[in-house]
């Protein structure tokens, strides 16, 4: 594997794939690298002549200063990572490289309802910032596929409505991958590191709600359904920030079962200051 910290290192890397037209993927992350993240690299590996990985901890996106702080960080285990996996390149930038004028959160991107709706609306702010770092970064590796987790699943709308805003959706395809799980459900995730051994035997309620709302979506009043998943994950000591069931395509809510409809599961809940997010498709 070899590592570029600067741009245009890495770009004078990549043209001879460019001028070849070889097939570039690209797994962009902010490090604390799990399974899940690897997962998209391997993935990539398979249908592309050359992978690329990003860590960068993207200040822009983080809506709380305190999350950004607390952010885990474990570059070496994660160089270790990338290579055992066979990663062709790293790129490592610094903040400068990334944001060379700095960076304003001003409302740059068109993002329209998605932005304001599940994790736009409990983290204003967080997608524009996504979308600061995946622009630059798409515009730095010019890569074929992008490979993206369903964990993220707002996210992965999100990157694909920048896609087309930019006008690259005929350029760079984007592959979303399953969300990876540890053996008691919880969705692999770099923020379980910060959860303490009590916290971390709390943690699969969020699966558990999503495997409740999956077993009783056919029963009833899908707000009653909501209601009791939320009082169940308070009783286990989540504050839930939303339990949702959304149209797939959409993800706006839905309030009547239509089985001809592809439907999501959607939660976040915080155990103490750790914030979780979790999804499944239901039907
Ligand atoms: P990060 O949280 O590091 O995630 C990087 C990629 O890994 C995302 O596409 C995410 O959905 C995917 N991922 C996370 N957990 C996963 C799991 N359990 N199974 C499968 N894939 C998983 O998402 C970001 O970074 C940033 O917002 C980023 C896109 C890099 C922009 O800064």
């Amino acid at each position: 594997m070899i590592t570029f910290k600067k741009v245009k290192d890495l770009q004078q890397h990549l043209d001879q794939y460019w001028q070849r037209n070889e097939d570039i993927g690209f797994v962009p992350t902010m490090g604390a690298l799990h399974g899940g993240h690897l997962s998209l690299l391997k993935t990539s590996m398979k249908e592309n002549k050359l992978s690329v990985c990003s860590i960068f901890v993207n200040p822009a996106q983080f809506n709380d200063p305190a999350d950004f702080m607390k952010y885990p960080s474990t570059i070496n285990d994660d160089i270790f990572k990338l290579e055992t996996t066979g990663c062709d390149i790293l790129f490592l930038p610094s903040v400068e490289e990334i944001y060379p004028d700095g960076f304003d959160l001003k409302q740059k991107y068109d993002l329209g309802y998605l932005e304001t709706i599940l994790e736009g609306e409990f983290r204003p702010g967080h997608f524009q910032g996504v979308c600061m770092a995946v622009e630059r970064l798409l515009l730095i590796v010019q890569p074929d596929k992008l490979y993206l987790g369903q964990k993220d699943y707002q996210q992965c709308m999100i990157i694909s409505r920048l896609i087309h805003l930019m006008g690259l959706e005929t350029k760079v395809k984007i592959r979303i991958c399953p969300i990876l799980r540890e053996n008691d459900g919880l969705a692999m995730s770099s923020r379980n590191m910060r959860l303490n051994k009590e916290q971390r035997a709390k943690a699969p309620a969020l699966y558990e709600t999503l495997i409740f709302l999956k077993q009783n979506i056919r029963n009833g009043s899908l707000r009653d359904l909501k209601r009791q998943a939320t009082d169940d994950l308070q009783k286990k000591g989540f504050k839930t920030d939303y339990v949702e069931i959304v149209n797939a395509e959409t993800l706006k809510p839905i309030n009547e079962w239509d089985a001809r409809v592809n439907i999501f599961g959607v939660v976040a809940a915080s155990t103490d200051e750790v914030r979780l997010i979790d999804n499944m498709m239901i039907n």
